[in-house]
């Protein structure tokens, strides 16, 4: 008999804990949908890219690109912070998410000058 019961009681928490877990893995970061917006991208900008490129793109430090002055496109933006370039830019795919470097692809625009 109390066997019987354990087993139920087993089966059902088999049950709920594979019914309940998977929505909770997939909601693990509610803002992995949702387009990162200017100022959480400054906040990336600030903490990955500001060291060279200065807050203002303009800083230059290391030999790095002044972004004010940039005409790159969104596709090589999102390259060379991908993958780096050969004029000492380093590659960041294994630091950033795809969310942030989308972010700061369209970040990095707000800092021309036109
Ligand atoms: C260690 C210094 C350094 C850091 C940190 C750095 N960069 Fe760079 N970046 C460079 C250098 C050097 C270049 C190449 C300069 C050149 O092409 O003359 C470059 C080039 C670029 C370019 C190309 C601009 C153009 O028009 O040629 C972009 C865009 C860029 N960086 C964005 C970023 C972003 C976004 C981050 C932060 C994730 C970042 N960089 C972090 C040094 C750095």
């Amino acid at each position: 008999m109390v066997l019987r019961y354990f087993t139920v009681f087993a089966g059902l928490f088999l049950i709920t804990s594979c019914g309940g877990e998977a929505p909770v893995v997939e909601n693990e970061d509610p803002k992995v949908e949702e387009p990162m917006g200017t100022e959480e991208a400054r906040t990336v900008y600030t903490l990955n890219c500001a060291s060279c490129h200065g807050q203002d793109g303009k800083l230059k430090a290391s030999n790095a690109a002044d972004l004010s002055k940039s005409e790159m496109d969104d596709a090589h933006i999102k390259q060379t912070i991908l993958n780096g370039n050969d004029k000492g830019m380093m590659p960041y795919k294994e630091m950033l998410s795809a969310r942030e470097v989308e972010g700061l692809v369209k970040f990095v625009k707000t800092l021309r000058e036109e």
